[in-house]
């Protein structure tokens, strides 16, 4: 599912976002519009420059993440309920299961249920194997530091369009990993709920 183009002009000074960003934990039932759901992958993982660069800076350019985002009936209008992984080479989401996981990602972090309420939850993943053959066991470092890049810009885009977020790095691996059904690969690092503060 191709994504509207995000925005490369906001209304809020980097300065206003970084004043503005807290972790949020409580989220209003209302629906995000794609556009801002397109505009956080975006700042996330989206493409910026030639060879593939993107907006959060990568060891070697190695670009060992994923971000996958979870959805429910109530995200966003046009939005169906599931598990997409964004694709950053076109600025697209692909479909990886249809089940709203939300609930049961929450219960993966330790039940921390105020997550499931976020109309989306934000998985930053790893592929170390992407990274760790070139910088030997280093390279899951570099892949932990990149994650925090894609966290803040995350936290930053978020706050510049109105938006909130929380972070959570509180879950059991295999228990996220298994409500995603996603790859043993795929190792997540950091999740995210967004939505507007409750
Ligand atoms: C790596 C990491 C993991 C975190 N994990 C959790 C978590 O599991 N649950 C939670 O509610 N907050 C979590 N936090 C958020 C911190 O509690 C929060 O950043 C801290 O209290 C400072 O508040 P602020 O982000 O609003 O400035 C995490 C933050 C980081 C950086």
């Amino acid at each position: 599912m191709k994504l509207p183009k995000a925005d490369r002009v906001g209304r809020v000074s980097v300065e206003e976002a970084l004043t503005e960003r807290r972790t949020v934990r409580s989220f209003s039932s209302k629906l995000l519009d794609v556009r801002q759901l397109s505009q956080v992958l975006w700042a996330g993982q989206g493409i910026t420059g030639a060879w593939g660069k993107r907006t959060a800076p990568s060891a070697g350019a190695l670009y060992p993440s994923f971000l996958y985002a979870a959805t429910g009936r109530g995200t966003a209008a046009g939005i169906e309920p599931g598990l997409y992984r964004y694709v950053p080479e076109d600025h697209s989401l692909s479909i990886v299961s249809q089940r709203d996981i939300r609930g049961e990602l929450a219960r993966s972090c330790l039940s921390q249920t105020w997550m499931a309420r976020a109309p989306v939850s934000l998985v930053i993943c790893s592929d170390y194997g992407r990274i760790t053959g070139k910088y030997g066991e280093r390279g899951i470092r570099y892949a932990m530091i990149e994650a925090g890049h894609i966290a803040q810009n995350i936290f930053i885009e978020a706050a510049a369009i109105g938006l909130s977020a929380g972070i959570v790095g509180a879950f059991i691996d295999g228990e996220a990993i298994k409500a995603m059904g996603i790859p043993q690969s795929h190792t997540p690092l950091l999740i995210m709920p967004v939505g507007y503060k409750g």
